[in-house]
């Protein structure tokens, strides 16, 4: 079975049971993002889990952000906590937007994650969503 799979039938939401007291508790060098992420810029998180990280890029950058995430408990828990994000279930290797519509792509941690089959792929899809510049 593909790691894919696995992740959206039940690993996702194993990742996410086991991890999700200490999500908001973990200190992230968001500073870093200084440089490259400017208020009102269109943001896409893959592998954002609930979208916590996404939920400081929305409330300190004022971004509009999406998350995708093959858990269906962190995306239903994400919504449910911040309203103000975008968030779905979904793999790296397929999203579902539309060409050069965001402005800032993150790969939340999950490339080690990703069958190495769809690694190209994933990257060709990052790149495809991103906008020119
Ligand atoms: C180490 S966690 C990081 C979560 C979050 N970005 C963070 O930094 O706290 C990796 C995340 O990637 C997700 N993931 C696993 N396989 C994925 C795939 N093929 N595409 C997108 N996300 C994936 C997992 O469900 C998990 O939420």
């Amino acid at each position: 079975m593909e790691q894919k799979e696995v992740f959206l039938k039940s690993e996702g939401d194993k990742w996410f049971e086991r991890n999700k007291e200490c999500l908001n508790g973990v200190p992230k060098p968001y500073e870093f993002y200084k440089i490259y992420i400017k208020p009102g810029f269109k943001i896409l998180e893959i592998g954002c889990s609930c979208g916590h990280d996404l939920d400081y890029f929305q409330q300190y950058y004022n971004c509009k952000c999406y998350g995708i995430d093959p858990s269906k408990d962190a995306v239903e828990e994400g919504k449910e906590k911040y309203t103000n994000l975008n968030l779905k279930v979904g793999t790296s290797d397929k999203l579902e937007f539309e060409d050069e519509c965001f402005d800032f792509v993150i790969f939340g941690f999950c490339l080690y994650l990703v069958d190495r089959k769809f690694l190209l792929k994933t990257i060709c899809e990052a790149d495809r969503v991103l906008k020119n510049g």
